[in-house]
C-alpha cells in the first residue's frame, strides 16, 4: 500500500516538473546554457531557424527529427508570427 502511494506520488511528482512539451528542448538546449534563455524571449519562425543553426555552428547535434521536434516545440510555444 505505502509502495502504491509513492509510486503514485512519483508519477504525479514528476509530470508536473518536467512539461512533457517542452521536453524536447530541455534535452537538447540545456547543455551548454540553462533552457531559461530558449523560453525568455518569443522569435519570429526565421529567427529560430537563424538561431538554432548558429547553435549547431556551436556544437548543437540533433537528427533531422529531432531538429524538427525542436523546431515544433518552438514555433508552437516561443514564436511570434
Ligand atoms: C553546443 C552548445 C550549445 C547548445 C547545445 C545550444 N546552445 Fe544556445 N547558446 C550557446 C552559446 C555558447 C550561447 C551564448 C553565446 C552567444 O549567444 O553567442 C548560446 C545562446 C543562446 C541563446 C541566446 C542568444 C541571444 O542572442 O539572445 C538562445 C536563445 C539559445 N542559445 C537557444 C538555443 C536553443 C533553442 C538550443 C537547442 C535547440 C540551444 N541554444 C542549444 C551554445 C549552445
Amino acid at each position: 500500500m505505502i509502495f502504491c502511494l509513492v509510486f503514485v506520488n512519483f508519477v504525479i511528482v514528476t509530470g508536473c516538473f518536467s512539461g512533457p512539451r517542452n521536453s524536447i528542448l530541455e534535452i537538447h538546449c540545456s547543455k551548454c546554457h540553462s533552457v531559461k534563455v530558449v523560453y525568455e524571449k518569443k522569435r519570429s519562425k526565421k529567427e529560430w531557424r537563424k538561431l538554432v543553426s548558429g547553435m549547431k555552428r556551436r556544437g548543437l547535434k540533433l537528427t533531422p527529427e529531432e531538429e524538427k521536434e525542436v523546431f515544433d516545440a518552438l514555433f508552437e510555444n516561443y514564436s511570434v508570427e
